[in-house]
């Protein structure tokens, strides 16, 4: 590890894991960062967190947050509202599938969704269906770290030791390759469950429609969504999609939406929509859920202190701008086919490699035992956080999780490059992440029992 780097017992600050020494990155621009020892990073993380979808350093999202900020940076929604949250709203619904028509803003991911579960539930309740409460939701996902979002992932290792606050949603198993390939097992699985709990207690069924950190860029086949439609149809509960990653271009489209042959009621949106250089996110709702509010009690007041602040909102509306004006989306979704060609016969050949996926610039692969297609690596080997620590010392910055415990999946590596990235730093970001994997492989060879 870099020499610079900070360690638990030289700060004040609360770390994640106490045990790992954090490089104090100090400056970015395009698709690297650099830290204080003057080590450069690719970040084909997008900040790490696939927030900073336009990569750092941008003077001109900086400029349009600086111009509002000296015009009019903050005022409260609740009694007033602004020029750029009317019109990043108005933006927001030209963009979106069609029949979403409202969006209430928020400040992050685990806002978007916890607000729209309240959304969800309100509506029932507006339309005099006031048992509907629960929710279902895929067992193998993320929705952020607050007590309703853990709540939504069927996740022990997650939810530990929040267990006694989180309510008591239900789960189905992902549908992937290992366990129920055709989405068949998946749809039987939310049948159960709808009878289990009566289906006019269930308020809205809540995922993400491509997956990230999750299972990355995994999305459930097409004859689960159709089934899902049909059982909605017949039920009665809304569908709300998690895009706090895939929302803004990151799979291609706007939203991933877009490519599913389903319209969800409710999508919470969140990192791109900032891109890195705010704290935005949004709840973008159908038409019908609105209009049971405005039939209804004409009130939907629950809020945050930024919600809809001229500052942020105008960043989102120069974030939207670059996309248009530079044709990003459209590079995305081109390019990313090709960089997941490139991925793909960078790491052909290794046996613990098992799955590249990827939609536009959200990719994953998966790995397993190379002595065994079909078996999660040992858990003991840690081998996501190898590749992790492998690639920072390689100058590359990936992410990669090991949920093997909740049963769902195994070591994963994501990789979400920013849209800008130029065509030679992806090749490079794609050679160390192979060299990385060559590494890593090499060094369990010894260690399987
Ligand atoms: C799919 C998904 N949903 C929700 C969240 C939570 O967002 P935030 O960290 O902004 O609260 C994340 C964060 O990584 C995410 O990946």
């Amino acid at each position: 590890m870099a020499e610079g780097a900070v360690a638990s017992e030289a700060t004040r600050v609360f770390p994640l894991e106490l045990e790992r020494r954090y490089p104090v990155v100090v400056r970015g621009e395009g698709s690297w960062v650099e830290d204080s020892t003057g080590k450069r990073y690719l970040d084909a993380m997008s900040g790490g967190s696939m927030a900073a979808t336009l990569g750092h350093g941008r003077h001109d999202v900086i400029a349009a947050g600086a111009r509002q900020a000296s015009t009019l940076s903050y005022v409260h929604n609740e009694r007033v509202t602004n020029p750029p949250r009317e019109r990043l709203a108005a933006e927001l619904v030209e963009i979106s599938p069609p029949g979403m028509t409202r969006v209430r803003f928020v400040t992050g991911g685990a806002e978007a969704n916890e607000t729209a579960v309240q959304m969800a539930r309100s509506y029932h309740v507006e339309r005099g269906d006031t048992k509907r409460w629960q929710v279902i939701s895929p067992a193998q996902a993320y929705h952020g770290p607050t007590m309703a979002t853990l709540g939504l992932t069927g996740r022990p290792g997650l939810q530990r030791p929040f267990g006694p606050y989180l309510p008591q949603h239900r789960h189905i198993p992902p549908s992937t390759w290992r366990f129920d390939p055709s989405g068949e097992a998946a749809l039987a699985a939310l049948d159960r469950v709808l009878e289990e709990v009566g289906p006019e207690n269930v308020s809205a069924y809540f995922c993400e429609p491509i997956s990230a950190a999750a299972l990355p860029a995994y999305s459930p086949p097409e004859r689960f969504w159709r089934g899902l439609a049909e059982r909605r149809e017949k039920h009665g509960f809304l569908i709300c999609y998690d895009e706090v990653v895939t929302g803004i271009g990151r799979t291609g489209e706007w939203f991933a939406a877009q490519k599913l042959p389903l319209v969800p009621d409710i999508i919470a949106t969140a990192k791109g929509l900032g891109a890195g250089y705010t704290a935005i996110g949004a709840v973008i709702c159908a038409d019908h859920v609105y209009q049971a509010f405005a039939r209804g009690s004409r009130r939907f007041v629950v809020g945050h202190t930024w919600d809809g602040a001229p500052l942020s909102c105008a960043v989102g509306l120069e974030v939207l701008d670059v996309l248009r004006r530079e044709r990003l989306i459209e590079r995305v979704r081109a390019k990313g086919l090709a960089l997941k060609t490139e991925l793909a016969a960078a790491l052909e050949g290794m046996p613990m490699v098992r799955e590249v996926r990827g939609h536009g610039f959200l990719l994953g692969v998966e790995y397993v035992d190379p002595r065994d297609p079909r078996s999660f690596l040992q858990p003991e080997l840690g081998v996501a956080r190898r590749v992790d620590l492998t690639a920072m010392d390689k100058g590359l910055i990936v992410y990669s999780t090991m949920p093997t415990r909740d049963g769902f999946a195994g070591d994963q590596t994501l990789f979400a490059p920013p849209f800008t990235a130029s065509d030679g730093d992806l090749s490079e970001m794609v050679r160390r992440f192979a060299e990385t994997i060559r590494a890593v492989a090499m060094s369990i060879e010894g260690e399987l029992s």
